[in-house]
């Protein structure tokens, strides 16, 4: 029934094979995991997961059958052409270079509505994913998304399981805490940290661990008494030292406007000056996507992810406000493009000027002939 059989990609659970279905007559993934390298319980999770998410969103990639043999379990996934965005990031990454970023054919504003609609999709159903990362994401010929491997997925809204996920990506709370964390806003924090590598093709910080003799505001010392769920009381206390295991997280936790600016734009604008960039600091990025060649635009996209998902308090992400926030922005930036709302942006060039972007509208669509046109959708190998 499966034949013409090539592996897609091999990790430490599971290899993944692209296989011709006679029985659709189409091709379908096929995600073989063998039986001494999972447990029953956990591939039984995966696969009552997906039973429960069902084929009925379009951004979850969605599962159409399931077998078992004496060595594997199999779960016959819905096939996606263009493989997930950290390979696609790879490939345009090598296409582009710095001051000469490939362009995405992408809109980026969609990727994020899909995204945030397939988590929330699952959210009201109680499935929280806990492991969103560009891995995870699979892109579809058409030039959409679909979230995949539901491996780590829970229908817990408090675990105390810290030993799950991808550390890259992890909220600080999933490292530890006393009263378990809230598996629905640690989603909304990868959904953050995957629009970071989306938009710079690099993590912000190795891990967001906050050691438990580091602080005590989070519940995560034994001296705290706080009862949320998984997160502090009051972010902005001052009361309370955080301090963090990775240097670029400490930093994040000390002033995450700044740390972002330096660690993303600064280079981006360096480049743009033709001045000389920290490389100690984050690198430019090979790419831009082709709705989000200005400055200002990306400066306030990272202002809604470091405001609104990757908050140290869990409390304070929101994906559904975020989006609302993202659609904001494109709408300004399309007026602003056409030279419409100046005085709209002022509150955003006022938080540009603090963060030492001196030469005022630096607008980086001028920068368009420098890009790189390509069509790069799609694998060409
Ligand atoms: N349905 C699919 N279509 C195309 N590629 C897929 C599909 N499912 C998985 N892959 C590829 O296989 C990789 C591993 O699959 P995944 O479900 O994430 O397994 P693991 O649990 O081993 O991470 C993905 O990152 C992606 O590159
Ligand atoms: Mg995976």
């Amino acid at each position: 029934m499966y034949s013409n059989l090539e592996q897609i990609q091999s990790g430490s659970f599971s290899t993944v094979y692209k296989a011709w279905c006679s029985t659709l007559k189409k091709y379908v993934a096929l995600k073989v995991i063998p039986k001494q390298k999972y447990t029953e319980t956990g591939i039984m999770n995966e696969f009552k997961i997906m039973k429960l998410l069902g084929k009925k969103h379009p951004n979850i990639c969605s599962m159409i059958d399931y077998y078992e043999d004496d060595n594997n379990y199999i779960l016959v996934l819905e096939y996606c052409e263009c493989g997930d965005l950290y390979d696609f990031l790879s490939i345009v990454k090598r296409q582009g270079s710095v001051g000469h970023p490939a362009l995405i054919q992408l809109d980026f504003i969609k990727i994020i509505h899909q995204i945030i609609s397939a988590l929330t999709y699952a959210h009201n159903l109680g499935i929280a994913h806990r492991d969103v990362k560009p891995e995870n994401i699979l892109l579809t010929k058409e030039g959409n998304i679909k979230l995949a491997d539901w491996g780590h997925a829970t229908l817990d809204r408090v675990s105390k399981d810290f030993n799950i996920g991808t550390d890259n990506y992890r909220a600080p709370e999933t490292f530890g805490c006393l009263n378990g964390y809230d598996t629905i806003k640690c989603d909304a924090w990868g959904v953050g940290v995957t629009l970071f590598y989306l938009m710079f093709g690099q993590c912000p910080f190795r891990n967001a661990e906050i050691p438990a003799n580091g602080m005590d505001l989070y519940g995560f010392g034994s001296s705290s008494s706080s009862s949320s769920l998984s997160s502090s009381s009051s972010s902005s206390s001052n009361s309370h030292k955080k301090v963090a295991k990775c240097v670029n997280f400490q930093q994040y936790l000390v002033d995450p406007y700044g740390f972002i600016y330096r660690y993303f734009l600064e280079p981006i604008v360096c480049v743009h000056q033709g001045r000389p960039y920290n490389s100690n600091e984050g690198k430019p990025s090979f790419y831009v996507w082709q709705d989000m060649v200005n400055i200002y635009q990306i400066f306030y996209v990272c202002r809604i992810i470091v405001d609104n998902l990757a908050t140290i308090d869990a409390d304070d992400r929101f994906m559904s406000s975020s989006l609302i926030l993202f659609d904001k922005v494109w709408n300004y930036n399309n007026n602003f493009n056409q030279g419409g709302v100046d005085h709209e942006m002022k509150d955003f060039n006022g938080v540009t000027e603090n963060a030492t972007l001196s030469n005022g509208k630096s607008n980086m669509t001028n920068n368009n002939n420098n890009l790189e046109r390509k069509q790069i959708i799609g694998k060409s190998s």
